[in-house]
């Protein structure tokens, strides 16, 4: 049985200060609730390892929002996956679409970023999805399979077993426009096929796919319940700790 897992991604919001803040209270509220899923946060990399520390002991996973794929190097302004492991991260997000859409990441740069991640046993949280148009011209299925299969290139089975897709709709990051629950399901259901494919069916069935776009407390619980949604990444609404607890305790919403 997978369990459930939503991760916060703050983006670039919150100062150290506010977010040493938020754990403080989720923390609290995390102990309280009996959570039903495990819960994560992918902060800004000033925030880490203050988070680290502000976290310890509550179970909540600590998550990076990218990392380069080099050991180290002449890279003036990127961080590397030895320092992250260093601060004792669990997770990076790596291919997010505002990524390969302002920072010209790729299928190839994504590919070798997982790669790295795996050698320094972080977890990576890959995220995949069509644009717009792509979904108008029924694209959208060949457009996340094509990166799934880029992005997993020459990835074991043992380290599929321990990965997370996050699929997320372009169209509907940020933008309020959710994707209905059933298209959530249909697509989920579609990436654990196509890596079934690539791999196994029994690594296909351990791999947790989340889906991410405007996931709010109110329609958590609908999504969530998906059977191929094993969880949620989560922007805007992972910035304030009492929405973002409803999010992971979405079946007391139900
Ligand atoms: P959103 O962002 O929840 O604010 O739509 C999701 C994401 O970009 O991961």
């Amino acid at each position: 049985m997978r369990k459930k897992f939503i991760a916060g991604n703050w983006k670039m919001y919150k100062t150290t200060a506010e977010a040493v803040a938020f754990a403080k209270a989720f923390k609290r509220l995390y102990a309280d609730a009996g959570a039903d899923a495990e819960a994560g946060v992918c902060a800004p990399f000033t925030q880490l390892a203050a988070l680290k520390d502000a976290f310890a002991g509550s179970g909540v996973k600590l998550g990076a929002q990218n990392v380069h794929f080099e050991e180290n190097g002449a890279y003036t302004g990127e961080i590397s996956a030895p320092m992250l492991k260093e601060i004792g991260v669990d997770y990076a997000i790596v291919g997010h679409s505002e990524r390969r859409e302002y920072f010209a990441e790729t299928d190839e740069t994504v590919n070798k970023k997982l790669h790295k991640l795996y050698e320094y046993n972080i977890l990576p949280i890959l995220c995949v999805g069509e644009k717009l148009d792509q979904r108008d011209a029924g694209k959208a299925e060949t457009v996340v399979k094509a990166q799934v299969e880029k992005d997993l290139s020459g990835l074991l089975p043992a380290q599929i077993d321990l990965l997370v897709i996050a699929y997320e709709p372009v169209w509907a990051i940020g933008t309020g426009r959710t994707a209905t629950p059933e298209q959530a399901q249909e697509m989920c259901a579609f990436i654990r096929r196509t890596v079934a494919s690539l791999y196994s069916a029994a690594a296909a069935d351990k791999l947790r796919v989340q889906y991410g776009g405007s996931v709010k407390p109110d329609n958590a619980a609908e999504i969530l319940g998906k059977a191929d949604v094993d969880g949620a990444l989560v922007g805007g609404a992972s910035l304030v700790p009492e929405d973002f607890i409803r999010i992971v305790n979405f079946s007391a919403n139900a």
